[in-house]
C-alpha cells in the first residue's frame, strides 16, 4: 500500500534533515508518495505566503504530514506558522519522547522518559497587546476540556506502552486558578488509572530533578509552556536537540516533527543531525502501521551511533548529515 504523506521541507536546516528521512524512508521500501509543499520563510519568498493554502489542502487531504523546522521572527513579525498549524489541526498533544542512546556521551544512562505536552492553547494562544505604553500582557488561556484531554493522552499512552507513572507539572502554587484547572482536571483522570503511579511535581523543581534524578521520571505531562521548555531541557540530558523526535498528535490528523528549530547558524554546512528528524519519522511509521519498518529504523540508528563511525559534530563525531544518513540507509538495506 503506497501512502500520501504531505512533506514541509520548512527552513534553515529543514531541507537537509527532511531529505535524510525521504532517503531513510526508501530504504526500508514502504511505499510513501511525498507531496512536497513548504510553508514559512522559504515559502514566503516562493508563493508571498508563509502558509500557502496549496499546503493546507494537502494535509487536509492527506490527515498526516512530516514537518521540518520552521523559523519564527523574535518580538516582531508574523505568528508561529508551528503554533499555527497545531491549532488549525487541532493536534492537541505533542509527544516527545526522550531516551538514552548508547554510544551518545552524556553524563546521564538509563533515562526513557516521554514529554506528553498540551499543544492547543496555554500562552500559545498568542493572545497579548499593549494596556498603555511601557505595559504589555498576555492571557493564558487554560481549559477543562484541553487539560483533561491531555491528561487522557498521557494516562492512555502510560497504559499502552506499559508505562509505570504519571507526573503532572504544573505552577499551581502561584498561577492557582489556570494551573489550578489544569491540575484538578489531570487529578480526575489519574482517577481512573488506579494502575498507574501518578505524582505532581512544581515545575521549577521538575527542572531541577530532571538534571539531578532523570532515570526516575516516565511520562511528563504538561501544559504547552512548560512542555516547550522541559522538552529542551530533557533533549540536552540525552545528548541534545539533534535526537530527540516528536509527533503532534490531532484526532485524525497528526504532524510528525523533531523538538529542534530550523538551528540557522549551521544550515546548508551539511553538518545538522537528521537523527531527531529520522528518529520522528520512525514514530511516523508506526502512526501508519508500518510498524516492522519503524524499529528497523530503530534499530539502524542506533547501531550506527553506539558505532560511532558517523557520527556528526553536535554528538561527538565528524560525519557530514549526508554520511550520517548513508550509513543508516546502508544498515537498513542490509538488515531487510
Ligand atoms: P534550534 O533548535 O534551531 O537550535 C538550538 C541549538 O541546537 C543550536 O545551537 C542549533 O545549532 C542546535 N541544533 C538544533 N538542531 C540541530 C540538529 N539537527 N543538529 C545539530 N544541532 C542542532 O533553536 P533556536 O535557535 O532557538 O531557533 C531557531 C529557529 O527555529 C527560530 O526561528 C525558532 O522559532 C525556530 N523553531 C522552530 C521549531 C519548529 O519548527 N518546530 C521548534 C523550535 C524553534
Amino acid at each position: 500500500m503506497t501512502h500520501t504523506i504531505t512533506l514541509i521541507p520548512g527552513d534553515g536546516i529543514g531541507s537537509e534533515v527532511t531529505s535524510a528521512v525521504q532517503k531513510v524512508i526508501a530504504a526500508t521500501n514502504v511505499a510513501i508518495d511525498w507531496e512536497t509543499v513548504n510553508g514559512g520563510e522559504e515559502a514566503y519568498k516562493a508563493t508571498g505566503k508563509f502558509i500557502p493554502d496549496e499546503l493546507l489542502e494537502s494535509i487536509s487531504k492527506n490527515k498526516i504530514a512530516f514537518k521540518g523546522p520552521i523559523t519564527t521572527p523574535i518580538g516582531t513579525g508574523f505568528k508561529s506558522i508551528n503554533v499555527t498549524l497545531r491549532q488549525k489541526y487541532h493536534t492537541y498533544a505533542n509527544v516527545r519522547p526522550v531516551k538514552t542512546i548508547p554510544g551518545i556521551k552524556t553524563p546521564f544512562e538509563n533515562i526513557d522518559l516521554v514529554i506528553v505536552r498540551e499543544n492547543s492553547e496555554d500562552l500559545y494562544k498568542g493572545i497579548e497587546h499593549w494596556v498603555t505604553d511601557g505595559v504589555a500582557e498576555a492571557i493564558k488561556v487554560i481549559t477543562e476540556k484541553a487539560s483533561t484531554k491531555i491528561g487522557e493522552y498521557a494516562f492512555e499512552y502510560a497504559k499502552k506502552y506499559n508505562r509505570k507513572k504519571v507526573t503532572a507539572v504544573h505552577k499551581a502554587n502561584i498561577m492557582k486558578i489556570s494551573d489550578g484547572l489544569f491540575l484538578d482536571s489531570i487529578r480526575k483522570v489519574a482517577e481512573k488509572y488506579p494502575e498507574i503511579e501518578y505524582e505532581e511535581v512544581i515545575v521549577d523543581n521538575m527542572c531541577m530533578q530532571l538534571v539531578m534524578y532523570p532515570e526516575n521520571y516516565d511520562v511528563l505531562v504538561l501544559p504547552n509552556l512548560y512542555g516547550d521548555i522541559v522538552s529542551d531541557l530533557a533533549a540536552g540530558l540525552v545528548g541534545g536537540l539533534g535526537l530527540v523526535p516528536g509527533a503532534n498528535i490531532g484526532e485524525d490528523i497528526a504532524i510528525f516533527e523533531a523538538v529542534h528549530g530550523s538551528a540557522p547558524t549551521i544550515a546548508g554546512k551539511n553538518i545538522a543531525n537528521p537523527t531527531a528528524c529520522i528518529l520522528s519519522a520512525a514514530m511516523m511509521l508506526d502512526y501508519i502501521g508500518e510498524t516492522k519498518a519503524a524499529t528497523l529504523v530503530r534499530e539502524a540508528v542506533a547501531t550506527v551511533i553506539k558505532e560511532g563511525k558517523a557520527t556528526t559534530q553536535d554528538i561527538g563525531g565528524t560525519a557530514t548529515t549526508e554520511e550520517i544518513t548513508e550509513a543508516i540507509c546502508n544498515y537498513i538495506t542490509s538488515a531487510k
